[in-house]
């Protein structure tokens, strides 16, 4: 089986106590830390933004994973790379479909990795032109905008048909599964081929980190 790798939601952090969070997640495995970026515009709600990034970016070792659900990525995207981003990922419906291609090259002008999100309503068939251009495609396995929903089994049938197309054409990029994911989410999206599971409610506010660090990755 794959190398599994976890990437905690921010959204579901404690920010009063931001660092202890961001040194205990790292000790329990984490290797990326995702921030769940909102702009009140794209979704109905608003999370957090650069001066975030920007103070907590360098606070860690974690790959700094920027999960961008706002409208005007375009603009927005190489601002979030200056922040500390590693990985940019944008999503397919905050963009007109001829416009997807210039996000991902000013990302990656930037020498960043990208991503590219998909709705839960949005089926895999519009993104498939584009999985040889980007690192990471993100299945949403719940609709945008908030931590603490339930897991959309949809995303299953779409995780196996990008593995399935990836495989075929030897391409290197990674699935990436965000939303209601848990220890029996979690193990179904890496049975279908996921690579990389974000957890928010799953992990945060729960005393074994590790050990649910761990089940998701199947160790
Ligand atoms: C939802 C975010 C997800 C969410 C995950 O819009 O993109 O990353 O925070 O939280 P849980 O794991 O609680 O569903
Ligand atoms: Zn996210």
């Amino acid at each position: 089986m794959n190398k599994i790798i976890v990437s905690p939601s921010l959204l579901s952090a404690d920010f009063s106590k931001i660092q202890q969070e961001l040194d205990l997640l790292e000790k329990s495995g984490a290797e990326w830390l995702h921030f769940d970026v909102m702009d009140g515009h794209f979704v109905p709600n608003i999370s957090f933004g650069l001066p975030v990034l920007k103070s907590l970016a360098h606070k860690h070792h974690m790959l700094n994973d920027v999960h961008i659900m706002i409208s005007n990525p375009l603009f927005y995207a190489p601002k979030f790379v200056d922040a500390g981003a590693n990985l940019v990922t944008f999503h397919y419906e905050a963009v007109k479909n001829s416009e997807v291609l210039k996000v991902i090259e000013t990302i990656k002008e930037k020498k960043c990795k990208v991503g590219l999100s998909i709705k839960p309503k949005t089926s895999v068939e519009k993104i498939i032109p584009f999985l040889d251009k980007i690192d990471v495609v993100l299945v949403m396995s719940v609709e945008p905008g908030f931590g603490g929903q339930a897991f959309m089994d949809i995303a299953l049938e779409k995780i196996s048909k990008l593995r399935k197309y990836i495989d075929q054409y030897h391409l290197s990029t990674l699935i990436e599964v965000d939303g209601g994911i848990n220890q029996e989410t979690g193990k179904k999206c890496v049975e279908v081929g996921a690579n990389v599971l974000v957890a928010g409610s799953y992990l945060f506010g729960h005393e074994n980190l590790s050990s649910r660090i761990n089940i998701l990755k199947g160790i």
